[in-house]
């Protein structure tokens, strides 16, 4: 049996590569985003509209049974601490945690109807590793590792929820950050494996998580290419 996922986000980056990725697989997806149209031109994907920081949530378009939610929607706002305003703040918020508490209220019921229900989130090796500028969105990712944690606990046995926390990847989010070969070869050569991430390796990681890892949950699983543990003599 086809197993059905939902993802919000997947028109770019990490939810597209991840679409694509349970697709081939022959698994259903429900895509939501802005601009849903993007993604959801191939069989078994379909597109539902929802801005997850602006409208309520299309419950109706859900299927009775859903067995992984993924919400990719994030922020890269960096600015210095003394630049940045209560509304910057409370914007990262609104799109990184409540986006994502949103959508989980919305989909729990089909969630907990599959016999391996998985909630997969997006966090940021900046909640690890304190890095300048990253003030706001480190403290909303912080927050989503959090939520991960306690609705693992909370959700268990019948849902798991784990989080993916990335180093920089090269996603249209990013772009500013790699617009550049100079840009590029700093990036890559601040990473102990001397590299940047690609969205189809953080996607093949969210649907390992999503569909296979059935003895994994809580988890905040740091793809940072040894950023945030290693450092080279
Ligand atoms: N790329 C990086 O360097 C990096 C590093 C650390 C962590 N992360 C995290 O990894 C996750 C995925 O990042 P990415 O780089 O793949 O991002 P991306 O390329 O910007 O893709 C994000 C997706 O979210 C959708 N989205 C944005 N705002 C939305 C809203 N208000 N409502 C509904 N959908 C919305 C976008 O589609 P529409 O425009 O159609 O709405 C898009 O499909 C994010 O949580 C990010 O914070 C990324």
């Amino acid at each position: 049996m086809a197993k059905q996922f939902l993802i919000i986000g997947a028109g770019s980056g990490i939810g597209a590569e991840l679409l694509s990725a349970l697709a081939e697989r022959g698994d259903e997806v429900l895509h939501m985003s802005r601009n849903p149209d993007a993604a959801a031109d191939r069989p078994g994907v379909r597109g539902v509209r929802w801005d997850a920081v602006a409208e309520p949530f299309p419950a109706d378009a859900l299927p009775e049974r859903i067995d992984g939610l993924a919400y990719c929607p994030g922020s890269i706002r960096l600015k210095p601490f003394h630049r940045l305003g209560d509304d910057e703040f409370l914007e990262d918020l609104q799109l990184n945690l409540l986006g994502a508490v949103r959508a989980i209220r919305g989909a729990l019921s089909p969630l907990k109807r599959s016999e391996n229900g998985a909630i997969v989130l997006f966090s940021t090796v900046a909640v690890q590793l304190g890095m300048p500028y990253h003030a706001s969105v480190a403290a909303a990712k912080g927050a989503v590792e959090g939520l991960t944690r306690a609705l693992a606990a909370e959700l268990a046995p019948a849902v798991r929820v784990n989080a993916i926390a990335p180093t920089l990847t090269d996603t249209p989010l990013a772009r500013r950050l790699l617009s550049s070969e100079e840009k590029r070869a700093a990036a890559a050569a601040r990473h102990p494996l001397g590299r940047i991430a690609d969205a189809s390796e953080m996607a093949q990681t969210a649907a390992w998580l999503l569909r296979d890892a059935r003895s994994v949950t809580g988890q905040v699983i740091t793809a940072d290419a040894g950023l945030a543990r290693l450092r080279l003599m």
